[in-house]
């Protein structure tokens, strides 16, 4: 989430002086480094995921233009962060399969390629692919032997997790066992858990209650509360779950992504059900768009959709590189969120004479859009979000909507 990108600028220079590349690699590692920390182990991200998206990209290209500079400790070939995490640990769970991230499609253009090498590798005119949400929260693997929940952990490096077993066996939704025939003695299934938005905004007036920092976003108070040393405090926090992978897919004799969805159902696992099969890119793209347009009236954060090569042989032929799948593609959303400074309050009259307050932002751009102003709402919301001028603030922009500030960064407190 985000912070104004002219600031992050003054601490990661723009201008990649030509003559030493190998500075400015050194200077994304690091920072990118941080983000993750922030965003993976802290719960706490500083920086926009799509600030984060593109210094991720300039160290791909800077790396992939000097290959001599390659570094397999360089965030662009490791996941998660590897930093400890302040005063908490989990146990370690290593995960059979690596648990790995996706690669984003930026544009029709870059979905086009996608498509086009997987029906050269694959040898066919045509690809059928499997169009499903992104979830914005935190991915989780499930281990069952013989029908009952064994081990949950989180993604970690996505080589070893943390153990989360106890935490989860509070998801009522989560089951604890499965019976159904056809199911190998021990599989792993995939997904993501959640926390919806109207949960999260009930929570986030409960911590200001308390006196307690408020969450960034629903993706951080999914992962605050999942990476709890006290599982009682997990079995208060209304955590959701969605399934939308499971291991062994040829022991179940299923070919297609369409038949794994089902079978997850069937397992009694919660499966989102607005996907789709979809061949042709512009109706891939029709879809996408309906789904944006969908997304603010979602009980749920998604950031984008999954597009997944139907096909599991398909996908088993082209594997995958160090971080990401070679079948599947992230298509994401212009981005809704920022981070920036309250400047000051002001009020607005309206029409009827009604006073609405009005938070003054330091200028900060969201999905191309700058935004200098956003509703305060009431003095209620002022007070129930404890929002105080100097703070930094993650400010919403979606559509039409009016820009709204979400919640108040409290560790970027000055005092002032
Ligand atoms: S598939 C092997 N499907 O996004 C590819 N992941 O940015 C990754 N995510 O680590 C798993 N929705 O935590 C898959 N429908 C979806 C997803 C999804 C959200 C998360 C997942 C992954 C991250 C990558």
């Amino acid at each position: 989430m985000g912070k104004d990108p002219s600031k992050l600028n003054k601490k990661v220079s723009k201008k990649s002086s030509k003559n030493e590349p190998m500075d400015r690699i050194t200077e994304l590692r690091q920072v990118i480094s941080q983000a993750n920390h922030d965003y993976y182990s802290l719960d706490a991200p500083t920086i926009s995921d799509s600030e984060f998206d593109s210094l991720f990209r300039e160290l791909v290209n800077l790396e992939s233009e000097n290959p001599e500079f390659f570094s397999k400790d360089s965030p662009t070939q490791t996941l998660g962060s590897k930093l400890p995490r302040d005063n908490i640990t989990f146990s370690e769970v290593e995960h059979r399969e690596p648990m790995l991230s996706l690669q984003n499609a930026l544009s029709i253009d870059e979905f086009i390629a996608f498509d086009k090498r997987n029906q050269k590798a694959l040898g066919i005119e045509q690809c059928e692919y499997f169009l499903e949400y992104k979830f914005d929260g935190l991915g989780l693997e499930l281990v069952y032997e013989n029908g009952d929940l064994l081990e949950a952990s989180t993604r970690g490096d996505g080589k070893v997790g943390e153990n989360v077993t106890n935490n989860v066996l509070t998801i009522k939704e989560i089951p604890r066992r499965v019976e159904l025939k056809g199911l190998p003695e021990r599989f792993e299934v995939r997904g993501e858990v959640l926390i919806e938005i109207a949960d999260f905004e009930k929570l986030n007036r409960q911590r200001v209650a308390d006196g307690e920092p408020s969450f960034a976003n629903p993706r951080n108070a999914a992962a605050g509360s999942l990476r709890q040393l006290d599982s009682k405090v997990t079995a208060q926090r209304p955590l959701s779950f969605f399934a939308y992978a499971i291991s062994s897919p040829f022991d179940l004799k299923i070919a297609t992504q369409v038949e794994l969805m089902e079978i997850l159902g069937k397992a009694t696992f919660p499966i989102q059900k607005d996907y789709v099969v979809q061949s042709k890119p512009e109706k891939i793209f029709k879809w996408f768009d309906n789904l944006e347009m969908k997304r603010s009236q979602l009980p749920y954060e998604i950031d984008g959709a999954v597009i997944k090569l139907n096909s599991l042989a398909a996908q088993a032929e082209l594997g995958s590189r160090s971080r990401t799948p070679r079948w599947a593609v992230a298509l994401k959303f212009a981005p809704s969120e920022g981070f920036t400074k309250l400047l000051g309050i002001s009020v607005q009259v309206g029409r009827t004479g009604t006073l609405t307050p009005v938070a003054e932002l330091e200028a900060v751009e969201i999905g191309g859009v700058t935004v200098k102003r956003a509703t305060l709402h009431n003095q209620d919301e002022i007070d129930r979000k404890d929002i105080r001028i100097g703070d930094t603030v993650v400010v919403r922009r979606q559509g039409d909507v009016i820009p709204a500030i979400v919640s108040v960064v409290e560790s970027k407190r000055t005092g002032s």
